[in-house]
């Protein structure tokens, strides 16, 4: 089976919904009755479609779902990555579709629909963007920027307590590289350290559906994807960036103990 294929087509259909789904803005945001709803009712739609056109017998780790079925071939799926964004009208939002097999992802999508770019990857067979109207374009990351000249993009969870941590970090880290960027999208934002839009990004707190399929389009865009310590990307931390790079923001956070509790 062709698992890339089928995930950029399931990822392209869930984002046409979403488009055309999508309340304007003034509308959402002037509902007394919560905005959030709306965007929850569509966060549970598109996991419902997405769903619905994964082959019987395969696990599907989701989002809004959770964890159901299993066996040797699971998907993991984030059918919003970029919520806020996507409740505000920002252009900063993706359907996000891994394909993982026998517990290693061997295809990645992420369709940042609102800019009309589907970024894709196969283990082993490199990263390609597919903009609209435009060739498809293999992917490099930057290699060679040291620390201080580095655009680096991270984000921050939902917690308050968390945030209290990550305010520090960052705190420690923005005079010490080019600039942050917080864009508001994991898998966005791991698309952005593959195209060399960012040269690094870093977060705690993600989860496999934010970072699984941008994790591997990025490592097949040359960058290393790891946690701290020589551990896994995981929820704990994901770090991202080209080798040199990666282990200059390695030395520079893991003094932090950026992992810690408030
Ligand atoms: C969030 C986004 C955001 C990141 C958060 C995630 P959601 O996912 O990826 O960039 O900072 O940690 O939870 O809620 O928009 O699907
Ligand atoms: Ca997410
Ligand atoms: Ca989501």
């Amino acid at each position: 089976m062709n698992y890339l294929a089928l995930a950029e087509e399931i990822a392209r259909e869930a984002g046409e919904m979403l488009l055309a789904k999508r309340p304007a803005r003034p509308d959402v945001v002037a509902t007394k009755s919560s905005p959030t709803d709306v965007v929850t009712a569509l966060d549970e739609e598109a996991e419902r479609l997405i769903r619905s056109r994964i082959p019987e017998g395969h696990a599907v780790l989701g989002e809004e779902g959770g964890g159901t079925g299993s066996g040797a071939v699971r998907w993991i799926v984030d059918p919003i990555d970029g919520t806020v964004n996507f409740l505000y009208g920002l252009p900063e939002w993706a359907v996000s579709i891994a394909v993982e097999v026998d517990g290693r992802i061997v295809a990645g999508v992420v369709n940042v629909v609102p800019r009309g770019e589907v970024f894709t990857a196969t283990l082993g067979g490199g990263a390609w963007l597919a903009g609209e109207g435009a060739p498809r374009e293999r992917l490099r990351c930057n290699t060679g920027v040291p620390l201080e000249r580095a655009l680096v993009a991270t984000g921050f969870g939902y917690a308050a307590g968390r945030r209290a941590v990550q305010a520090e970090v960052v705190a420690h880290v923005l005079p010490r590289v080019r600039d942050i960027r917080r864009g508001g999208s994991c898998a966005v934002d791991l698309c952005s350290v593959a195209s060399g839009r960012v040269d690094a990004y870093y977060e705690r707190g993600t989860n496999p559906w934010d970072y699984g399929a941008g994790g591997l389009i990025a490592a097949e865009a040359g960058a290393r994807f790891g946690g701290l310590h020589g551990r896994a990307a995981g929820p704990s931390m994901v770090l991202c960036a080209a080798p040199g790079l990666f282990e200059e923001l390695h030395n520079l956070l893991a003094p932090l103990d950026p992992e810690r509790d408030a």
